[in-house]
């Protein structure tokens, strides 16, 4: 029994962790290639006087099509990230509040 009690806790730990690891990987996206135009919150960089406060109430679909195809100023990403990146970044700025 306590076997087993282990396993589930050390798969649960691995997930947990795992899913920590997927995260950091849209925030290290967002922070190397997003940040310097759209500011660490995504609120956009106050020194861009063009840029206006991200409205990620869009849907993850719709924001994806964002960042692959771009929009006025912003070039698209694809090609330059991969779509599971993108998806990823679109997690992250999500999460931003
Ligand atoms: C060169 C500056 C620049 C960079 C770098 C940049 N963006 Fe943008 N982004 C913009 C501008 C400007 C807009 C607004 C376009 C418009 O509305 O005309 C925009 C719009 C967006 C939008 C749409 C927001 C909305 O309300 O529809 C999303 C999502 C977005 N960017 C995500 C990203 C992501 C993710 C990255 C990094 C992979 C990124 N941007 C990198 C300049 C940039």
């Amino acid at each position: 029994m306590l076997k087993i009690t282990t396993v589930v806790f050390s798969v649960l730990f691995g997930l947990l962790v795992l899913s920590d690891l997927v995260h950091a990987d849209g925030a290290a996206t967002f922070n190397t290639k997003c940040k310097a135009c759209h500011g660490p919150d995504g609120k956009g960089n106050p020194a861009l006087k063009m840029m206006k406060p991200m409205d990620t109430s869009k849907s993850d679909a719709d924001l994806q099509k964002v960042v692959a195809d771009g929009k006025g100023k912003m070039i698209p990403y694809k090609g330059k990230l991969s779509d599971a990146e993108i998806s990823e970044v679109v997690k992250y700025l999500k999460s931003l509040k």
